[in-house]
């Protein structure tokens, strides 16, 4: 028997909504294959935890999760009574930087049954591959007061190692599917970063002869994911820049609210993170209606992670189904409850059996 022992932080608004039922599909596909199970520890480091303790996690908070094969996480964020910058950088962004998940993979694909803002949705299959610990996110800058005057700097980061490692990433992954990946740029307006950026997948890409390559705007490239998915197969973006795409690969499918995410440590030494690309959703909090695809299909991307590819398919194909059957909730034009998709998602896992 295989035991996976997970870390689970359910975090804030629908996370704390979309977590559970998320863990129930994988007891599901546990008591439905048999040889493998799931222990969940969970943590409730949240802002309402840092309204009580003052911090977002305990001082030995990341020492603990290191004990973890891995950490399934919801959404971090509660704006109205903590400014979004402490509570993330306070946890989210402290466990991805701690733990080295230099890589955030979030693929975005067609289903059958989703209401697309497209009008002839094709069937698109891509996966942005995002740097995910340097580039415009980092600390280093500060806000000057001089006189009335007022003005903030922020540096971004991006070293060799860092962007090779995501580009390198990305074109092994190009090779293993349709051949093809894209650079998100902008050379065209921002000076050094992005010009070092495409001077680096220049000299990585040689060593890809398979994969054909192109370098994109980034500004032409967010309106050629919304016309035209279909043209992508992998595209490997800065941190910002993936992060914004993957907002857009959610709309595209249909709602931000099935995207999944995959934050990997690559060398193995630290535990790998699992959060879906959407927020906390304060607009939606507390009603029962938030979509748990997100959270359900990233669990699917920690199956594939612990080796369990074949699971992970079979998670994905009754995802589809569900949705194909109209067993879906507001935000792609359904009217079901999150436990009303992830019951049904687990009736018909168990229905394999
Ligand atoms: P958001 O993703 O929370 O919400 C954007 C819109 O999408 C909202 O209208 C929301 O209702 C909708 N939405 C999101 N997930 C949904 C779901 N599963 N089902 C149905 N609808 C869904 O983004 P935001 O409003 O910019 O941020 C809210 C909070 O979440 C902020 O504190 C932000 O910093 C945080 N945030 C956290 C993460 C994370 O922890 N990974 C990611 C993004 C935003
Ligand atoms: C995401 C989120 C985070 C990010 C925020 C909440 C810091 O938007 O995971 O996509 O920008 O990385
Ligand atoms: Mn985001």
């Amino acid at each position: 028997m295989k035991k996976h022992e997970i870390a689970v932080i359910p975090g804030d608004g629908i996370g704390k909504e979309v977590v559970p039922p998320a863990l129930e599909v994988l007891h599901t596909i546990a008591e439905v294959h048999g040889g493998l199970s799931f222990e969940f520890t969970e943590f409730p480091w949240s802002c309402d935890y840092y309204l009580e303790h003052g911090e977002m996690m305990p001082e030995d908070g990341i020492e603990t999760l290191q004990n973890f094969e891995a950490i399934f996480l919801g959404a971090v964020g509660n704006p109205s009574i903590v400014p979004d910058h402490v509570s993330l950088w306070g946890l989210l962004l402290k466990i991805r930087r701690n733990f080295e998940q230099s890589i955030n993979i979030r693929p975005a694909q067609y289903f059958k049954g989703l209401r697309s803002p497209l009008t002839n949705p094709n069937d698109f299959d891509l996966i942005v591959v995002r740097e995910n610990s340097e580039g415009e996110y980092s600390e280093i800058g500060g806000r000057i007061h001089r006189n009335e005057n007022e003005m903030a700097i922020q540096n971004a980061v991006f070293t060799r190692k860092g962007c090779e490692s995501a580009m390198r990433y990305a074109f092994d992954l190009a090779e293993r599917r349709n051949k093809h990946l894209t650079s998100a740029t902008k050379s065209n307006g921002i000076f050094h970063t992005m010009p070092f950026w495409d001077s680096v997948f220049d000299v990585v890409k040689n060593d890809y002869p398979k994969v054909e390559t192109n370098s994109s705007h980034i500004d032409a490239l967010a309106a050629f994911f919304v016309s035209q998915p279909e043209k992508f197969d992998v595209i490997v973006a800065s941190n910002l820049f993936g992060d914004i795409l993957t907002d857009i690969g959610g709309a595209v499918m249909g709602s931000i609210g099935i995207a999944p995410a995959a934050n990997i440590n690559l060398n193995g030494q630290y535990p790998s993170m699992f959060e879906p690309v959407h927020g906390s959703a304060p607009d939606i909090y507390g009603k029962g209606i938030a979509n748990p695809v997100g959270q359900i299909w990233t669990a699917k991307m920690m199956l594939d992670h612990f080796n369990e590819e074949e699971l992970g398919e079979k998670l994905l194909d009754v995802i589809q189904e569900v949705i194909a059957d109209d067993i879906k909730t507001a935000d792609i034009g359904g009217k079901c409850t999150t436990d009303e998709v992830s019951t049904e998602i687990c009736n018909r896992l168990r229905a394999l059996k």
